[in-house]
């Protein structure tokens, strides 16, 4: 493969949390660090691909070489996605939160003595994995996303895989025994329509690079 596998192709990453507004001062959101799809979004810029990375609030650095789009809610991170198509490749590592609420409050909310604490409807988020994934005429050539399990690691992935309609599914292990969690190495299976690929414990660094490798040795041979 020549050095920069990837130039002239366009890559669009989700990487971080999501952060979904209760009123003015208030949000729900999660612990993502964004480490593995910034990491996935360097690596893809260094092969020379035009990347564009659409990133909830985190606290990593801009990868070099990359168009950061920053964004809070799961609508937003949607809009951002949409805005960024057409692309070769779609890598969705952004953990989005399951819900957002259901009607955003205009002012924040009072506490008044005596009354009881007020109860947040939630509804549910747009999937932006599903949903570039069914984007029809302008559905990326390769759409990655990622399945954390506890159990039945490959099982569920694959299941995954065909609910979600994407191409590709890393799955990893993140059962406290297997010390992914809050860890600095993963361990990967990749799920593909040809089967499953079980890659050796890792750096996500060093994911991040085999992925943008497997990816170009996969556009360059369609
Ligand atoms: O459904 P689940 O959250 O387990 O799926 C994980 C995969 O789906 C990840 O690739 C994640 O980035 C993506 N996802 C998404 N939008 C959502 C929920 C998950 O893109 N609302």
């Amino acid at each position: 493969l020549p050095h920069q596998p990837l130039l002239g192709r366009r890559a669009l990453v989700t990487s971080g949390p999501t952060r979904e507004a209760i009123d003015p001062v208030r949000y729900i959101s999660n612990h993502s660090s964004g480490r593995q799809g910034h990491a996935i979004a360097a690596a893809l810029a260094r092969l020379g691909a035009d990347v564009t990375l659409v990133s909830g609030p985190v606290s990593q650095l801009d990868p070099a070489g990359v168009r950061v789009v920053k964004v809070e809610s799961a609508d937003q991170m949607l809009s951002a996605c949409q805005a960024a198509l057409p692309v070769d490749v779609a890598i969705c590592a952004a953990a989005v939160a399951d819900w957002k609420l259901a009607r955003l409050a205009g002012s924040k909310l009072k506490k008044s003595p005596g009354a009881p604490p007020p109860s947040l409807e939630l509804v549910p988020n747009p999937d932006i994995l599903a949903t570039l994934s069914a984007a029809g005429n302008s559905r990326p050539r390769l759409v990655v996303g990622f399945a954390a399990e506890t159990e039945e690691v490959v099982a569920n992935a694959v299941a995954k895989r065909a609910r979600k309609g994407c191409d590709w599914i890393l799955a990893n292990d993140v059962s406290p025994a297997s010390g992914t969690f809050g860890g600095e190495n993963n361990t990967i299976h990749l799920v593909t329509a040809d089967g499953v690929e079980d890659w050796p414990t890792q750096s996500k660094d060093a994911v991040a690079a085999r992925l943008a490798a497997r990816i170009a040795q996969h556009l360059t041979a369609i």
